[in-house]
């Protein structure tokens, strides 16, 4: 099966009132990881790509690494570009073979981000690649762009409607409380999304898919085991599931998860590594954190996201 946009599996997850997962793809290991589990589960899926993750591997890798899962698994698989800072980037990524850009001026003073987002829409859709836009700011680290919990702004409603009409974006990118990384809740408080913004949301923008960024919930499983195995991330909290199942059941079409994946990854290479001190062939390491991601992405398809069966 060919590389496909979003347009069709996000209509199907809104029907059908379940989400695709948006995983972060660095290297082989991890491509594999969640295209077999996808693969044996017969669900759509999207692959993404941060800048840091081409500056790591190399724009033209990722792209065969992603190929070759397309002919080794048959499952609708979307290639997208993961916090698009600029018009270059994201031409770069289209004009490159992705399906999908992320295009992302949440930062900007809005008419910026709206004039900024605009123009790759024009450019996207003229080569038949879909965008998605972002309106407010979440906590934590956006590649470059370092926003503290303190600064996080929600969303605003009210803006949704003509941020939209303006742009011609095929999806939205929201701001309700969750963060990048694997800290998004200090211990003892409470965790909370703005499920309320959501529904004011997609009272405005009726049958439009919405995404969320920051997503992973960050298993304590494999929180526990690298600490047993000489890490230190005491204190790593996530978002809970029943949140996400909520989100996926709503108008939520895409939910993004790169944390989680690298949590299971470094805690497969750990344990390896930590018991084996003898152990110098990496194949040996990275099966297990390769066995690990496969593992968590299945958990998501079946548990949380719901999107099993619809491949
Ligand atoms: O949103 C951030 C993603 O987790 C990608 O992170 O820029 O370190 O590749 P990265
Ligand atoms: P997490 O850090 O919660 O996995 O979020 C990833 C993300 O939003 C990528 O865009
Ligand atoms: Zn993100």
């Amino acid at each position: 099966m060919a590389l496909v946009t979003t347009t069709e599996m996000f209509k199907k997850a809104y029907d059908g009132g379940y989400a695709i997962g948006a995983f972060n793809v660095n290297n082989m290991e991890i491509v594999q990881g969640i295209t077999e589990a996808a693969g044996e589960l017969n669900s759509p899926l999207i692959l993404q790509v941060s800048a840091g993750a081409r500056k790591y591997a190399n724009h033209t890798y990722l792209v065969k690494l992603v190929e070759a899962a397309l002919i080794e698994n048959d499952i609708p698989i979307a290639l997208h570009l993961d916090h698009g800072a600029d018009f270059d980037i994201c031409k770069s990524c289209i004009d490159g073979g992705f399906t999908s850009v992320m295009i992302d001026g949440s930062h900007h003073p809005f008419d910026e981000n709206i004039e900024l987002t605009r123009r790759v829409v024009e450019y996207a859709h003229s080569k038949g690649v879909v965008v998605e836009g972002e309106l407010g700011q979440l906590a934590g680290v956006e590649d470059d762009v370092n926003v503290s919990a303190e600064d996080a702004k929600y969303t605003h409603p009210d803006e949704v409607e003509e941020f939209v009409d303006r742009t011609g974006v095929d999806s939205l990118a929201i701001a309700i409380g969750t963060s990048h990384g694997a800290f998004k809740f200090k211990p003892g408080q409470k965790p909370m999304l703005r499920f309320d913004i959501l529904e004011e949301i997609t009272k405005r923008l009726p049958n439009f898919p919405i995404v969320l960024h920051g997503a992973s919930s960050v298993s304590q499983e494999y929180v526990k085991i690298i600490q047993e195995n000489g890490g230190n991330l005491a204190d790593a909290i996530g978002i809970p599931e029943d949140m996400l199942r909520q989100a996926a059941r709503s108008a939520v079409c895409k939910i993004n998860i790169d944390s989680d994946l690298r949590l299971a990854m470094t805690a497969g290479v750990r344990q390896v590594l930590w018991n084996n001190p003898a152990v110098f062939d990496p194949r040996e390491y990275l099966k297990v954190g390769r066995a690990n991601v496969k593992a968590v992405v299945a958990h998501k398809i079946k548990e949380v996201l719901g999107s099993d069966g619809k491949a």
